[in-house]
């Protein structure tokens, strides 16, 4: 609250100040120019709200000058600031404390003189090129309008209205890029593409810059869904690079903007106290740098464990290509993340044997890189836990990966109190029915001998959920299972990789098609491959039958999945090993919302799990509110058991952690729409002349092919390869 009046007030003052001048120096700067005459950036804010004043007086030409001005002057100050973080880092340096004497009046002598003159160094450097305005902080809504690049929405309209369509659709396209959920701006592509003067080079990401971890990213799932390992590898190593760079150039923020001070900051008596806040909100905001490279624009959450992930690709990719000293290297530096990990360790061995002889590669270590930027996190994190501890300071770590021994035992303690009361609660959770409209109605017949209805929507306390009972007997049960063990160990050199949800536990996933090529090479039974495909046609009957759907059903993705508990992985265990989600779209459980967007599979319409077995422990499924966080029904997994559920927001669901045995089962998607149907199953089937039975209803509904699409299902085609290679990789199971 606080913030945003001082930013109001100092708008104000920053308007009758500098308005003068601006007229002045901002008709005489060249276009795209974002300096003065004077050279001096002005404040990029005040540039904005001048722009958006203009746009709603339909000042076009204004608004467009205006908003240009700010966002070039917003880059010109990030770079700047940049610049005097790195010609600064040093100033301070050759004051070497002698701590032989008066050990503790020195030291604050030192410090504080390698403070001063830090900041001295910072302040010179900034006032040779940004206004004193200009240096201030901006408010929050200004934050909120860049970060969303609301800037280029604003734009975009004042471009067309000026008849400039190759710059409208640069602006549409830079903004739809950070909010692909918005209806409208596609619409406005869709628009701009058909206007003539506007080619497909019109379409340019003006923000490019930030994302390009994210291209490199893309780049290496492709390479690695064709199997071509030499682009994977160096495509993994430039995201990793360029990761490690927006991390640095983020962090290098921190230190010259002006730091948002906790507000408790105020209620502090000592100066030390003062202090240790100040150099604490300082190492958060570093360490939060974490979570915003690893945030796609446009998403509202990172994605989890971003750097190791990397690493974990890479070292796979370079050993696929055969250079194994550099997977060593990689795994090295995995390593650093998850020094314990038993898979990473195994295949290190499995690296190191194959190596036999070259003694140089085999004592490489991790990379510098890695190792520095370990050691560093490594140690903010300790200083941070610290101040939790003792100085009450809040801080969100924002990795998976660090070491327990990190974090204060006391602080531990109170978390385990805090889920144990939040499951408490949870267990009275109140009756919260949601209305469904997928279109899907619970209820209908059950057309299979021996299979009945376990439990319906009321006893699920919920909407379009079931559990069947008797899909399967012992015995294929145990056949299923069977061919997961087989398929484990006659798998590649990798087996048995770290859950990506969980570092607690292991998994193994078998595809059909992986199933049935390992069968057409004589290692897997072949009238036992062809039972796994058996057992998802005859939950695709049930489904589609139960939640009487009026369209066919395809299959979308189908995928049997095994998770181990990994022994000595388990004691204090707080996590899940799935956490809570929605098939269909993006859950923010903050708003309620759920976004039907990439990187969710937005064409899933049904969902279904076929469990295997029961002799494990935990590894129970339940569903939740909206929140992910009131539990609204568990549902124990058994031998030949069949949970069905529409995959859209009434179904949010996760899976609790397996602590210990191995659970199996076999995960199940189901669409309406034939063009995302599973191509892979088909080409499973065509191996063994297994027709699909799902042509044969699709005849029947050709009529109803054609009718018009449900809102937010007009993807456009190449989001499935995306899509489909994410779910190869199995990021996605139950
Ligand atoms: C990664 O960065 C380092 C130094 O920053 C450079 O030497 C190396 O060539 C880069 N690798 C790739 C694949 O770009
Ligand atoms: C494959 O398994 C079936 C039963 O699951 C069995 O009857 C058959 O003999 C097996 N075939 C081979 C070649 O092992
Ligand atoms: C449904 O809610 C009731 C009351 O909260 C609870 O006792 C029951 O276990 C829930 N059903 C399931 C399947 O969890």
């Amino acid at each position: 609250m606080a913030l945003r009046v001082k930013a109001c007030v100092y708008v104000a003052l920053a308007l009758a100040s500098v308005c003068a001048w601006c007229s002045v120096c901002l008709c005489a700067a060249s276009p795209g120019s974002s300096t003065s005459l004077s050279g001096l950036l002005p404040p990029y804010d005040e540039l904005y709200y001048r722009g958006v004043r203009a746009y709603f007086t339909e000042d076009w030409e204004k608004a467009a000058e205006f908003i240009e001005l700010s966002i070039a002057t917003r880059e010109a100050l990030l770079r700047t600031r940049r610049k005097c973080h790195d010609e600064c880092s040093s100033a301070g340096d050759e004051i070497v404390p002698s701590l032989e004497k008066d050990k503790n009046t020195l030291w604050d002598l030192w410090t504080l003189d390698w403070i001063q003159r830090r900041a001295e160094c910072i302040k010179f450097c900034l006032g040779r090129a940004v206004t004193p305005a200009g240096q201030l902080p901006v408010s929050l809504d200004i934050e909120y309008e860049f970060g969303t690049r609301n800037a280029y929405n604003f734009l975009q309209i004042a471009y067309y209205k000026l008849r400039k369509p190759r710059k409208a659709a640069a602006a549409a396209y830079t903004f739809f890029k950070a909010n692909p959920s918005h209806l409208e701006m596609r619409n406005n592509i869709e628009k701009y593409r058909r206007m003539a003067g506007v080619t497909e080079d019109a379409f340019e990401d003006r923000e490019r810059e930030l994302e390009k971890h994210w291209e490199f990213y893309d780049a290496a799932l492709t390479a690695e869904s064709s199997s071509d390992w030499p682009r994977a590898v160096n495509s993994w190593k430039e995201c990793v690079n360029e990761t490690l760079k927006q991390t640095d150039e983020c962090r290098a923020q921190c230190v010259v903007t002006s730091q948002r001070l906790p507000e408790e900051i105020d209620g502090m008596e000592g100066v030390y106290e003062k202090a240790a806040a100040l150099s604490l909100s300082l190492l958060a905001c570093k360490q939060a740098c974490v979570s915003l490279v690893s945030m796609r624009p446009g998403r509202v959450s990172p994605q989890e464990d971003f750097l190791p992930m990397q690493l974990e690709h890479l070292h796979i990719a370079q050993y696929k290509e055969g250079d194994l000293k550099g997977a060593v290297q990689t795994l090295r530096s995995l390593l650093l993340f998850y020094p314990k990990d038993p898979e990473s360790l195994s295949n290190l061995q499995i690296y190191t044997e194959s190596l036999e002889g070259d003694t140089e590669s085999q004592t490489t270590g991790p990379s510098l890189e890695i190792s520095n930027y370990v050691s560093r996190a490594l140690e903010e994190k300790k200083l941070l836990y610290f101040g939790v501890e003792n100085l009450d300071f809040k801080f969100f770590d924002p990795d998976l990966w660090t070491p327990e021994d990190i974090v204060p035992e006391s602080l531990r303690e109170s978390w385990r109190a805090e889920r144990e009361q939040l499951n408490a609660k949870l267990k009275e959770g109140e009756k919260l029915l949601e209305v469904d409209d997928s279109g899907f109605y619970a209820g209908g017949p059950v057309p299979l001998v021996g299979v009945t209805i376990t439990m319906d929507d009321e006893t699920l306390n919920g909407t379009n959920r079931v559990v069947l009972d008797g899909v399967l007997s012992q015995s294929e049960c145990d056949t299923v299972i069977q061919l997961a063990n087989i398929a484990a160990s006659v798998g590649d050199g990798y087996k048995g990789r770290r859950s990506p949800h969980t570092p607690h536990e292991k998994f193994e996933g078998l595809t059909i098609l992986k199933a049935f090529k390992l069968a057409q090479d004589g290692l897997l039974n072949q009238s036992d491959a062809k039972l796994l495909h058996e057992a998802g046609e005859r939950a695709r009957i049930l489904i589609h039958s139960y939640f009487r759907s009026h369209s066919a059903l395809y299959f979308f993705y189908t995928h049997l999945v095994c998770r181990t508990a990994i022994p000595g992985h388990q004691e204090g265990r707080l996590d899940l090993s799935h956490p809570v989600h929605v098939d269909n779209c993006i859950l923010e459980p903050e708003t309620r919302q759920c976004w039907r967007e990439a990187p969710a599979f937005t064409h899933r319409d049904l969902s279904a799990v076929l469990y295997l077995n029961d002799d494990f422990e935990g590894g129970e499924l339940f569903f939740t509110d909206r929140d992910a966080k009131t539990v609204t029904a568990r549902v124990k997994p058994s031998c030949g058991r069949l949970v069905g559920f529409t995959s859209g927001p009434v179904n949010p669901h996760g899976v609790t952690a397996v602590t210990a045995g191995r659970r199996c089962a076999l995960a199940l998607w189901f669409t309406t729409e034939k063009l995302h149907r599973d191509m892979e199953r088909e080409e499973a089937e065509a191996m063994f002349g297994l027709e699909g039975k799902e042509e044969m209803e699709e005849k029947e509904e050709s009529d109803s092919k054609h009718a018009p699409a449900r809102s937010g299902r007009s993807q456009p085609s190449k989001v499935r390869s995306k899509e489909r290679e994410r779910v190869s990789s199995g990021k996605d199971e139950l």
